[in-house]
């Protein structure tokens, strides 16, 4: 009964990875044979023509030729570390997760990104940044695989590949290659007011962070927590940096992309290099399981809304160190594949429509990206838990799996394969009632807000702040070609704030239109507006 089927490879064991490089003594080929000459073609005489016999290379310029994988379709261009997780225990009263035990050591791996650009796109452009965490647990991977702003532009991941075509370059013309200031990207955020939440933390300093290690991350959905005794709570996840929060300015952004297109990746590498490990607190914001799954009003499946830290303070339930710099960029940081599916016993997901598309598409596009359905056994992706799957064969297949009965029950692989129950640590799904109603398409009517929530992030802000946002929606608007839609964003900025609507639009040199909606009153929240402070050292 115990689990250990996939033992050729020690990939159940996250052994160390085949470290093939370039310093030994002499080269070889592929397989293994000593080369006398790398530098000179097999030819015919001195002259040649060269010949196909030459098996060196053929091989060196065969793999040369196939050494290209497709780049993510989003987050291309990231950079990561390795580190570990230290659990501080005060999850236990919400969360049976092993690794979040006081003093536990989890290793990670993070990857950081931006979401519009290509690979060699530029660090310091205005976009939402991914936080990625694997978290190599000793009951099976987590992946937090969250951005650094709290809210998404849609609700249902069914409109993912809209708001993504939007943003990408035009097709026509293929610009611009990593900014959000373009026509399709704002007809679309104006012909979706869903949008407009996301959209003002984009434009806020959040959107030209100063370094990844000043960067807040947040797991956006509500996730499903499970105590020891089967009770459920709900929660929302939050990266804290010790360094705190701090942001370039939209000029310095501007200066560091043509001095230094690799600034935010050289920062997290020179900082590991030296000494200067990057942390981040891991906290969660709780709230009661009703079967509403709401708080203080909020639609806790609802993506595009946060809950004010006041209502629900960040409770910290441990830290993460990043310590280590990858050996190989390719290797580690660009086949890393994470997806928010991958949980321990103890943490479940919620309803959100937005995470249930998610929940299809990480795998399904890393088959395409990585190869085929292996690339679990890749050494970036292994899990540290045991791995004993039914799963064969494939592209990429690496296992050399023993056993002759892949299937249960079966009679010939020592029995029964054994079932791990609830009690020792299986992951079991938490029963939740499913709405007795008809098919529908419809998005509940406790999404239909989505005015207040932006209102209440710029009223926060400081007057700096909102300055650099006004000037943000100037610039970015005016960079439109379309007239019509330059005036349709002012009429979303309108149902916002009146007055930011009257300064944008008196930048761009058009009428400010009336608000459509009634712009109520909100009370500013001290905790959204963070940028330059630093973590709290009492
Ligand atoms: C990649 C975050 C919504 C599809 C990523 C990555 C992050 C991320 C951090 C980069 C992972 C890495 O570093 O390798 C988020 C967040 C979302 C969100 C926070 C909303 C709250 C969605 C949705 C979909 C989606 C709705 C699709 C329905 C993808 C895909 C990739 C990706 C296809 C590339 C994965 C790969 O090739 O490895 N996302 N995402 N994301 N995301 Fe999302």
């Amino acid at each position: 009964a115990s689990p250990s089927t996939r033992t050729a490879t020690g990939a159940e064991t996250g052994a160390a990875a085949d470290t093939r490089g370039q310093q030994a003594e002499y080269l070889t080929t592929a397989q293994g044979a000593r080369l006398y000459d790398t530098d000179h073609s097999l030819k015919a005489g001195e002259r040649g023509p060269t010949l196909l016999q030459d098996h060196h290379l053929r091989e060196k310029i065969t793999h040369f030729d196939h050494e290209r994988i497709p780049e993510r379709v989003v987050h291309a261009r990231g950079a990561a570390a390795h580190g570990v997780f230290v659990g501080y225990g005060t999850a236990a009263q919400v969360c049976k997760a092993g690794f979040l035990a006081e003093g536990v050591t989890t290793p990670v791996f993070t990857r950081f990104s931006t979401v519009v650009g290509s690979r060699g796109s530029a660090d310091t452009v205005r976009d939402t940044r991914g936080f990625a965490t694997k978290f190599y647990t000793a009951e099976g991977t987590f992946d937090l695989v969250g951005n650094n702003i709290p809210v998404f532009f849609i609700q249902d991941g069914i409109k993912f590949p809209d708001i993504i075509h939007a943003v990408k370059p035009h097709p026509d013309r293929e610009i611009p290659q990593a900014q959000s200031a373009h026509d399709t990207f704002w007809d679309f955020v104006s012909l979706h007011t869903e949008a407009t939440h996301h959209l003002f933390w984009h434009l806020s300093d959040r959107g030209i962070p100063r370094s990844y290690r000043m960067m807040e991350g947040f797991g956006v959905h509500t996730f499903r927590l499970v105590d020891a005794k089967g009770a459920t709570t709900l929660a929302k996840f939050h990266w804290k940096p010790k360094l705190g929060v701090h942001s370039l300015t939209w000029e310095e952004a501007q200066l560091i992309n043509g001095i230094d297109p690799d600034f935010h990746r050289r920062d997290l590498a020179d900082a590991i290099e030296s000494g200067a490990f990057p942390q981040w607190e891991l906290g969660i914001q709780v709230f009661p399981d009703t079967p509403e799954q709401t708080f203080e009003g909020i639609d806790l499946l609802d993506p595009t809304k946060i809950v004010p830290e006041e209502l629900a303070p960040v409770q910290p339930i441990g830290m993460l160190t990043l310590n280590r710099n990858p050996t190989n960029f390719f290797a580690e940081t660009e086949q890393v594949a994470f997806h928010v599916g991958h949980l321990p016993p103890g943490i479940d997901v919620t309803d959100d429509p937005l995470l249930h598309a998610r929940l299809f598409s990480y795998l399904d596009t890393q088959i395409t990206r990585l190869g085929g359905p292996n690339f679990a056994q890749i050494p970036i992706n292994r899990p540290h838990a045991p791995v004993n799957d039914m799963l064969r064969d494939g592209f990429h297949q690496h296992a050399v799996q023993s056993g002759v009965a892949p299937y249960k029950p079966n009679t010939l692989d020592g029995g029964c394969p054994f079932m791990a129950g609830a009690d020792v640590g299986a992951y079991v799904e938490v029963a939740q009632p499913v709405a007795q109603s008809v098919k529908q398409r419809e998005a509940p009517a406790s999404f239909a807000d989505h005015f207040t929530q932006p209102r209440l992030f710029y009223r926060s802000l400081s007057p700096v702040e909102r300055e650099h946002v006004v000037r943000a929606f100037t610039f970015e608007l005016g960079k439109c070609y379309e007239q019509s839609i330059r005036e349709r964003a002012l009429r979303i900025l309108a149902n916002v704030d009146a007055e930011l609507c009257a300064q944008v639009a008196d930048g761009l040199g058009l009428p400010a239109p009336e608000a459509t909606k009634p712009v109520g009153e909100v009370t500013p929240s001290p905790a959204l507006s963070q940028i330059g402070q630093v973590w709290p050292t009492a």
